[in-house]
């Protein structure tokens, strides 16, 4: 079906060039969107079609997200709108220079973040702080995004990268124009949204389906929830100490995604001049899935990874002796593998890209 759509618009272009001549931008499929051809353009592969819609999650997960789940209603995520979103997200056309991509910051095998404590634009600034794990966004109950929580949405936030001065570094207009230049947008936008106009509306619609998608439910924990597998005696006390101990990780962190509702209140990190959230210092935390195995953490990266954490002076992060290497164990078992190779969730352009 894509190809088919894909070859008849490339015979289209073909035949309405060189009825114009060489002019480019005359060239129209159907009167509104504008066919030129871009030197730069690389194919995604697409072969494999993928399932996002109505993920069959376990039962303590589906309780969960119906309780939290920030999905609008003019908004679920569609088999069709997650896969546009999927190539939006790896497409580096989305940056002024075609050099970087959200998948550039947003790493899978990272567990959709970055290693580096800040991470780099497309003319090679620096982020204001570090990347976030793009792991269970949808759970965040108010739906509000960044470390700060400065987008109201999802829908709203996926937009603002893309005009970030350091990150990717297009205004909408010039995004719009971008896309219209690819041939492999039409069709996508047309499965998506039941037409081939693309507008930066449904460029954030299919951005936030495709994050939205991205839940994991295949970790050791999880399937000791579903009565699959068991605790070891240490992770067992480590879950002990997470949601009963004199730290109450899980006030914070609830199960099953272990994600704050709310930012909370500064944790006396080594940080200066930036007082996150309503300008006193508290910050959003991300899910602590794959926290484990993560490095950089905290809103400016400067917690090298959980055991710096557990030892250090964090308020209400640092734990006495005893208590950390359960704590570990039991961290570890929210990492899930799987997200990290999934296919559905990888990038679809080829490696030269
Ligand atoms: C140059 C690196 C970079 C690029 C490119 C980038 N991001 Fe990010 N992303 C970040 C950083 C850094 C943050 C945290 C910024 C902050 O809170 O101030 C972030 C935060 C986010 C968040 C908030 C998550 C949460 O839990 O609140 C989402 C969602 C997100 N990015 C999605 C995207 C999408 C979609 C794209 C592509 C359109 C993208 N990012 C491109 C670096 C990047
Ligand atoms: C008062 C609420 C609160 C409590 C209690 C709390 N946390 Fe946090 N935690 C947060 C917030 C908020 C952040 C992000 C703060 C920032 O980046 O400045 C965070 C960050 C983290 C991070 C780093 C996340 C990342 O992606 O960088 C880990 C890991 C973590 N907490 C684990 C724990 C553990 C384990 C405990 C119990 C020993 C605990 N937390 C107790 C609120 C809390």
């Amino acid at each position: 079906m894509h190809t088919q759509t894909h070859h008849s618009q490339a015979r289209h272009l073909l035949i309405c060039c060189l009825l114009v001549g060489l002019s480019m931008s005359a060239c129209t499929t159907n009167g509104t969107t504008p066919i030129v051809t871009n030197p730069n353009e690389v194919a995604p592969n697409l072969s494999t079609t993928y399932t996002y819609a109505n993920t069959t999650f376990p039962k303590h997960i589906a309780d969960a997200l119906a309780q939290v789940d920030n999905t609008p209603s003019n908004n679920p995520i569609t088999d069709a709108g997650a896969t546009l979103g999927r190539v939006l997200f790896y497409d580096t056309q989305l940056s002024k220079n075609n050099t970087i991509s959200c998948g550039s910051c947003h790493k899978q095998e990272l567990s959709f973040t970055d290693d580096a404590i800040k991470s780099k634009g497309f003319q090679g600034g620096l982020t204001a702080r570090h990347s976030m794990p793009l792991l269970s966004v949808r759970f965040y109950q108010s739906g509000k995004m960044f470390w700060d929580e400065r987008a109201a949405t999802l829908e709203a936030q996926v937009l603002m990268p893309i005009q970030d001065e350091v990150e990717m570094g297009m205004t909408l207009p010039e995004l719009e124009q971008r896309l219209a230049t690819l041939s492999y947008y039409p069709s996508l936008f047309q499965k998506a949204f039941g037409s081939t106009a693309i507008t930066s509306e449904r460029v954030a619609l299919a951005l936030a389906q495709f994050v939205r998608a991205i839940v994991p439910y295949q970790s050791k924990y999880d399937r000791v929830k579903q009565g699959l597998e068991s605790f070891t005696t240490s992770e067992a006390r480590g879950e002990q100490l997470f949601t009963n101990g004199r730290d109450a990780c899980s006030s914070c962190h609830p199960p099953p995604m272990f994600i704050t509702s709310n930012p909370a209140r500064p944790f006396g990190l080594p940080n200066t001049g930036d007082n996150g959230a309503d300008g006193r210092g508290n910050f959003k935390s991300p899910s602590l899935r794959n926290t484990a195995e993560r490095t950089a953490l905290f809103h400016n990266g400067s917690i090298a990874d959980i055991e710096q954490m557990f030892n250090g002076r964090i308020r209400e992060h640092g734990v006495a002796g005893g208590g950390r290497a359960d704590l570990t164990a039991f961290l570890r078992t929210l990492t899930d593998n799987t997200i990290k190779t999934d296919p559905k969730f990888s990038n679809p352009f080829p490696s030269v890209k």
